[in-house]
């Protein structure tokens, strides 16, 4: 049996990311980006990790690929459930499941992509080493992550500043966001990655309705904030600090955030 140190953790993940639909209206065009840049080819088996309301996995099948994918948080699968019935792409297999402990059998896929997703899981050697091994000899893995110095990753990193420490071995999300840190973790497993940057769009009324949709439906933002209930002075400061490192990416109605791309071959 799986034993994993990390349960507790993942069990606050899986609530944390329940009310996360309404942002994938944004993460849209950067899955089709991820798709395009994956190189996914009619007849390709594919496994999107982490694909919270499908819209990686539902682009890909719509680009001819077949498709599995799964995901930590139950009410999001059934979210992507309905937006494949919407999308006429009810062959999609949707799995329940955590990316350290994929449960598919050793070679099983063409590609594995990840949108934003594997880079949540605590220990990044153990879910690169489970994408690598349900890779076909020669299949690739392809994922999108927020850098440290965008807006985004600027965000991931205030959020655990002002959150109780990871527990002791895992690593932040950000780190998931640096060239050099990803190559490394790739190893010799894969043949050299190959980078491309995109930008994603927020679209927003003013900071304040940026920061309330953020506290609504961005998780790892509506804990901190629930965090703070009680005591009303931090959470004005705290709130004031999001909006002032919010305010030089939002220009036109827009807050603008990079991401980069990766895909390796596996060797
Ligand atoms: C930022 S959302 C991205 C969702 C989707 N890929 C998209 O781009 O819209 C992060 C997703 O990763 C999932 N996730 C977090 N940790 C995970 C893990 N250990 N295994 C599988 N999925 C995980 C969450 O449930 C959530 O759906």
């Amino acid at each position: 049996m799986f034993n994993d140190p990390f349960a507790e953790l993942k069990k606050r993940q899986r609530e944390m990311w329940a009310s996360f639909a309404p942002n994938a209206m944004f993460t849209t065009p950067s899955a089709a980006h991820l798709v395009e840049f994956a190189q996914i080819k009619p007849g390709e088996s594919v496994l999107d990790v982490g694909t919270g309301t499908g819209v990686v996995a539902i682009t890909a099948a719509r680009a001819g690929a077949k498709v599995n994918a799964l995901d930590l948080t139950p009410a999001l699968l059934a979210q992507a459930r309905e937006n494949a019935a919407i999308a006429r792409h009810e062959e999609i297999v949707w799995t329940e499941g955590d990316a350290e402990n994929l449960p598919y059998p050793d070679a099983s896929f063409d590609v594995v992509v990840s949108q934003f997703g594997h880079m949540f899981a605590p220990r990044p050697e153990v879910a690169i080493a489970e994408m690598r091994r349900v890779l076909k000899p020669g299949g690739r893995v392809a994922f999108a992550t927020w850098p440290p110095e965008h807006f985004i990753g600027k965000m991931f990193m205030f959020i655990g500043r002002h959150s109780p420490p990871l527990p002791p071995g895992a690593s932040p999300p950000v780190q998931w966001g640096i060239p050099a840190v990803i190559t490394e973790r790739l190893g010799d497993k894969f043949e050299a990655p190959f980078f491309e940057r995109g930008k994603l769009q927020f679209f927003a009324l003013s900071l304040s309705h940026y920061r309330m949709f953020m506290e609504l439906y961005a998780g790892p933002l509506q804990k901190l904030v629930e965090n703070l209930a009680n005591d009303p002075e931090r959470l004005a400061k705290v709130r004031a600090e999001f909006e002032a490192m919010c305010a030089p990416h939002y220009h036109g109605n827009t807050v603008l955030s990079d991401y980069i791309l990766t895909r390796a071959q596996a060797r």
